[in-house]
């Protein structure tokens, strides 16, 4: 049967501030969805949270950007708005960029992942969801999951596998996508996922037969809105196991932290730190950024789920780590390379206070100067 996988999430509400969603939102939020599965639109459905941020988990036959199932996806967030605003939760509706739903949530703020595909005799899946970060946050895993068999074993020891992955890369700037395929395009690859202000790998295809792989949300809120309006907390589906990576080789990435943009004011650096759903909720300087793992069986559109994947002490050396990650990171204060550079701050008040200074800045140095310098060109 052809089924699609839809994952579809927004931050309607923080509670309290940015740290969590409450639960009469979540509760309504899967309500709407129920009521969805009942109704016929969906197979199944479940919501997952993680941080201020809902996610919608939804299995049916529409095919990806139907309007019947984005409608949904933004219908159920507008009731969930409805009780975050009674409660006055902290950014009621945030992610709800448009007062009227037209046609597909894609540019209206709420983030999306979905795949359709073939299910097989056994469909294991993995959704993955992040708080207070970006969608290149997925570059350095997918990367480890589908290009290094350091990582990933089973790119050299699974036929199905041999063959490698072909990457699809978004310049989030300007909305264009390029396909790469791996190991022989690797380094083309890494070349532009390694800028990860600006790429985000946007799905992965095994080469041996075109098979789907993998899909990550790529929504960027700013360049939506035009402002800062809260980091873009992505979601990312993924296929497991016989031809594609096995559960293991899809969670080894985030046994080891790395760092990415986001976290406080979505405007720093730090660790991201592999949860259990109970711990998801990011409080220490708004953060450190978390991420959860959702594992479902799929059994003819049926979501058998989700298992907590994090929730595994094989993590907690993870976890730790990005603790002392983060403790350095911290005594940086708002100080780069914690706080992030000058471009990615163009969203806050950076701008403004330069605009405020611009009169004031005087000839203090003759000769060369730096990149927006007028004397670069002395002889
Ligand atoms: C980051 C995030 C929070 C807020 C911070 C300030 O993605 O959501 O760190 O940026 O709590 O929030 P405001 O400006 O709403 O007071
Ligand atoms: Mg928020
Ligand atoms: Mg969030």
């Amino acid at each position: 049967m052809k089924i699609t996988l839809s994952v579809i999430k927004a931050d309607i509400g923080g509670y309290v501030g940015h740290s969590a969603a409450h639960p009469e939102v979540v509760q309504k939020v899967k309500e709407v969805g129920q009521k969805a599965v009942e109704d016929g639109l969906l197979i199944d459905c479940d919501v997952l949270v993680c941080g201020d941020d809902i996610a919608l988990v939804m299995t049916h036959t529409h095919g990806v950007d139907s309007e019947k199932v984005h409608g949904l996806a933004w219908k159920a967030f507008e009731e969930g708005t409805k009780i975050a605003k009674k409660l006055k939760l902290y950014g009621a509706g945030q992610d709800l960029l448009s007062d009227t739903f037209s046609g597909n949530v894609k540019g209206m703020g709420p983030g999306v992942a979905e795949m359709e595909f073939e299910e097989r005799p056994s469909e294991p899946v993995v959704v993955f969801f992040a708080d207070k970060t970006a969608p290149s946050a997925w570059n350095l895993p997918l990367y480890e999951m589908f290009a290094d068999p350091m990582v990933c074993a089973g790119l050299v020891i699974d036929p199905k596998m041999h063959e490698g992955f072909t990457f699809e890369v978004l310049d989030t700037f300007t909305g264009k996508a390029v396909k790469l395929s791996t190991p022989a395009e690797l380094y083309d690859l890494l070349a532009l996922i390694g800028t990860v202000e600006r790429y985000a790998v946007k799905s992965v295809w095994r080469n041996s037969d075109g098979e789907i792989a993998a899909v990550a949300s790529t929504q960027r809120l700013s360049l939506i809105a035009g402002k800062y309006v809260g980091k873009d907390d992505p979601v990312m589906i993924v296929r497991a196991q016989s031809g594609f990576p096995a559960i293991g080789e899809i969670l080894e990435p985030f046994a080891r932290p790395w760092i990415v943009e986001g976290w406080m004011r979505g405007s720093h650096n730090g660790p991201l730190m592999p949860v259990s759903f109970r711990y998801a909720t990011p409080t220490r300087f708004d953060g450190p950024p978390r991420v959860i793992a959702a594992g479902y069986q799929i059994a003819e559109g049926k979501l058998i789920g989700p298992r907590d994947l994090f929730d595994d002490p094989a993590f907690d050396k993870a976890r730790e780590q990005a603790q002392m990650i983060a403790d350095v990171l911290r005594r940086q204060g708002i100080f780069e390379p914690h706080r992030l550079p000058s471009e990615e701050m163009e969203y806050t008040t950076l701008p403004k206070i330069l605009a405020k200074l611009e009169g004031r800045f005087y000839e203090a140095e003759a000769g060369k100067k730096g990149p927006s310098g007028e004397h670069l060109d002395v002889d």
